[in-house]
């Protein structure tokens, strides 16, 4: 048996991430204002279970102990998001204090453990009084985003230094208001696109704002990115392809890298696209530190266009291996990802913001065995590692997730934490997940059986 060992280099980020919503609970606690989560989940049929996050990890009380396990797993970063509602309950005009002494505490306490912190300003908990106002497809919430960023930035800035803006715009604006299955369950395209718009233009106001109050700032977006495959090598099954690449990847890679959006799928939005106000382009264009990537699974494009007499033979098809989000397990895809957004789109500073997978588990004598998801993170970190070989400047890695947690429309019914979290007692477990990653922190590198 021989042993790969895949070095990373020697200033390598390794994290973990959170987000606020699917683990803080304190939903309605010390000031903080209503979300659009908090709405949602509040609605019955909307979320499995019908599950929500009210009392989630309960990491509002609980953070120190999860400071502790953070320690203990040797992370070097550790990423969250800021419940904006909790700092501006309506959204704009008045602060709690209490929201911002919160973050203020946990910042003070991460950079006592000398874990970076890595914040995400929004991970899709819109307060609900601006969902109100007309939310993400109303160009106002701009104002309001700018407001809430300002704030933020200028009360923790002196202290933190990185910076996401926004966590996958996709899925805020089209999941969120055309597919309907996330808050705020609104089911219209053309409020789709308006948000999506509305979305990239809170990031391009918003980062010279942060560099104005953290010197020497960090600042980047995170996007979800995947690599789409066609089926077979058939027009119809490239078409689909091509859509699916332009849906996901590039209505939002295009107008950050100065391309503006993909003409392909205006036409295929249907979009006049008349909210696009001038100078908005420049404005989303603006130039970051760095970028992030969550990264999951490839999608194997078969067209609905045609009958499957009408096309050619599927050729490629998703592999055997799917984990409980019916998510396939693709590393190599990982691979591809980061290879485009250097050689295609020339981003210089790299870096997987989440990783991770869901499968089922479970508790033996206080033991979780995750060896499915220890050997998925492996082969992507190999992969990332390759990247790396291959002159592609990845930075660091964040596992999703530190815990367990609320996971959106699916509740609590899929698991992606290092650690897991028995919801009736609150009780934290590493899996060996966890301890496995710990090892691979401290040797800066993954070994591999052969
Ligand atoms: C991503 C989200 C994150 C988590 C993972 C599984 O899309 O950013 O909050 O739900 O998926």
């Amino acid at each position: 048996m021989t042993k790969n060992k895949f070095q990373f280099p020697s200033d390598f980020i390794w994290g973990a991430a959170t987000a606020s919503y699917q683990i803080e609970g304190a939903w309605d606690e010390d000031g903080k204002g209503e979300n659009i989560w908090d709405r949602f989940s509040h609605t019955p049929g909307k979320v499995e279970n019908g599950d929500t996050g009210d009392v989630a990890c309960d990491h509002y009380h609980r953070w120190q102990d999860d400071l502790k396990l953070m320690q203990d797993l040797g992370l070097n970063a550790y990423r969250f998001s800021v419940a904006w509602p909790r700092i501006l309950p309506s959204g704009q005009g008045k602060i709690n204090q209490a929201g911002l002494d919160f973050y203020s505490r946990l910042v003070d306490a991460l950079l006592e453990a000398k874990i970076e912190p890595h914040i995400t300003l929004y991970h899709w908990d819109l307060p609900q009084a601006l969902e109100d106002l007309g939310g993400w497809p109303e160009r106002s919430i701009v104002d309001a985003f700018v407001e809430y960023t300002d704030l933020v930035s200028r009360t923790l800035g002196d202290r933190v230094k990185n910076w996401i803006t926004l966590n996958e715009p996709f899925v805020s604006a089209f999941i969120g208001y055309w597919e309907g299955r996330h808050a705020p369950g609104i089911t219209d395209i053309d409020q789709a696109v308006r948000a999506s718009h509305h979305l990239l233009l809170s990031h391009g106001k918003t980062v010279p704002i942060i560099r104005q109050n953290s010197l020497g700032a960090k600042v980047g977006i995170t996007l979800n990115l995947t690599h789409a495959e066609p089926a077979s090598p058939s027009l119809f099954d490239k078409k689909a392809a091509v859509w699916r690449d332009g849906f996901i990847n590039r209505w939002f890679l295009d107008p950050l890298g100065g391309r503006g959006y993909p003409q392909d799928m205006v036409v295929n939005f249907g979009q006049i696209m008349d909210f696009i106000h001038d100078g908005d382009l420049a404005d989303i264009m603006v130039p970051t530190d760095f970028i992030g990537v969550n990264y999951y699974t490839r999608e194997v494009c078969r067209s609905t266009e045609v009958s499957e007499e009408d096309n050619l033979p599927q050729i490629t098809f998703r592999g055997d291996e799917i984990t409980e989000m019916d998510w396939e397990v693709y590393p190599e895809g990982i691979y591809k990802v980061l290879c485009r957004l250097y050689f295609d789109y020339d981003y210089r500073n790299i870096i997987i913001t989440e990783n991770g997978a869901a499968f089922p588990e479970k508790v033996i004598d206080d033991q979780v065995d995750d060896q499915d998801r220890l050997s998925y993170i492996k082969r992507h970190l190999i992969m990332t590692n390759k990247a790396i070989q291959a002159g592609v400047p990845v930075k660091g890695y964040f596992a999703w997730s530190l815990l367990d947690n609320f996971e959106w429309a699916h509740g609590y019914s899929k698991r992606f934490g290092l650690i897991h979290v028995d919801y009736q007692t609150l009780q934290r477990i590493p899996k060996s997940s966890a301890y496995w990653y710990k090892q691979v922190i401290k040797d800066n590198a993954v070994r591999d059986e052969e």
